[in-house]
């Protein structure tokens, strides 16, 4: 029993969860996901899946994006991606609506699948549909052999490693990182991202690891958070733009593991139902990076402020405004609007991972979950 137990905290590589170990892989695992395809001494990206399928992506009218769960939500960041680096029209879809609709697609639409299991019943269903109609199906996949991987026409591994832990943090922002050089791509070959832009994108991406690495150094200070927060029933989360998508994947991360009900929300969509549920009791965590958007959070957190809710705010390094506003403000490092999710997720998966771990949960089986979901 003594060696099963040493061998459990070898495979955990010392950290007390699968989760936590996978969170703390992050600067590893982007770097890995970028391997081989952002090449700064040569001046160029590289991704063989994109190079074989380069005229279909220059030439297509419009991405659909099918997925489930936490790769959904990677597919809500490659929609601002896609539209902002490429213009090109995106659709975001979850693969089990998607595939018992009558979806109208055409020759001319690409179909990117986003999966960590490459095994999702439902994503591969809405894969063989799209297939059926002669579109072109783009896998973006972390286990490599997979049955996605196998039904697509062509894809990229996001090389995160083996994920343990249910709920998904590496293979996330493995997706994301693998989108958004996917969108320079597009935006390069399509003439929408000038050389610069995109050098500037490049060099930028070069340092997320670091400045994930860096986010990651808030783990004491967001422990102290979740002792605070860790006995409420519900959470809000907000965020606008690029920060959106962080917003839901925030809140499903706390729901996934933890138990409590949480809410992702458009910010400025709170106004038309969740403000009816701010009160003294309510924590709401906001992300308010400084983007083109900051203004406009920064008026959704006063107007938070003004029902009483209790504001966490994910604030960018520096940030003197929103500090006297929030009840606690967590600083990330600054990087570019388009690489935002990259960073502003850690500490929201941190803040899930102690919130769980000091409610009991199971935090690497959560309870009615799975890995992977081969049903429909
Ligand atoms: C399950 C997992 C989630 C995951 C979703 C989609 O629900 O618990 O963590 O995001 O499936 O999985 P996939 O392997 O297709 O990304």
């Amino acid at each position: 029993q003594k060696l099963e137990l040493e061998l459990d905290s070898i495979e955990k590589g010392g950290y007390e969860h699968f989760m936590l170990k996978e969170i703390f892989e992050q600067p590893r695992s982007i770097m890995d996901s970028m391997r081989g395809r952002l090449e700064m001494n040569a001046g160029h990206l590289n991704m063989g899946g994109f190079r074989a399928y380069e005229q279909k992506f220059v030439n297509a009218q419009r991405i659909i994006v099918v997925a489930c769960g936490t790769s959904w939500h990677a597919g809500l960041v490659a929609e601002y991606l896609l539209e902002d680096l490429a213009r090109i029209p995106v659709e975001v879809e979850y693969a089990s609506e998607f595939r018992y609709r009558n979806p109208v697609i055409t020759e001319r639409d690409i179909v990117i699948a986003i999966s960590q299991s490459g095994e999702t019943a439902d994503t591969l269903a809405a894969i063989e549909l799209a297939k059926s109609k002669g579109a072109t199906i783009f896998g973006i996949c972390n286990v490599v052999g997979s049955s996605i991987a196998r039904a697509t026409d062509a894809g990229a591994y996001t090389h995160a490693g083996p994920e343990i832990g249910v709920a998904s943090t590496k293979a996330f922002t493995a997706q994301v990182t693998v989108l958004t050089l996917l969108a320079m791509l597009m935006g390069q070959k399509r003439g929408t991202l000038t050389d610069t832009k995109l050098r500037e994108l490049m060099v930028e991406l070069d340092t997320i690891p670091a400045k994930v690495e860096k986010a990651l150094l808030l783990d004491d200070e967001i422990r102290a958070i979740a002792a605070t927060f860790c006995d409420v029933p519900n959470f809000l989360y907000l965020g606008r733009g690029y920060n959106f998508p962080v917003a839901l994947e925030g809140a499903l991360k706390l729901k996934e593991i933890s138990y409590i009900h949480a809410e992702g929300y458009p910010a400025a969509e709170m106004k038309h139902g969740p403000i009816a549920l701010i009160d003294e009791n309510m924590p709401v965590v906001v992300i308010a990076t400084r983007d083109s958007s900051y203004e406009k959070v920064v008026s959704n957190i006063q107007e938070v402020k003004a029902r009483k809710g209790r504001i966490i705010a994910v604030v960018t390094e520096g940030d003197d405004v929103i500090r006297d506003m929030a009840e606690f403000v967590i600083e990330v490092p600054y990087t570019s609007e388009a690489l935002v999710p990259l960073v502003s997720v850690i500490p929201l998966q941190l803040l899930s991972y102690h919130i769980a771990v000091m409610r009991g949960c199971n935090v690497d089986q959560p309870r009615n979950l799975a890995k992977s979901v081969t049903v429909e």
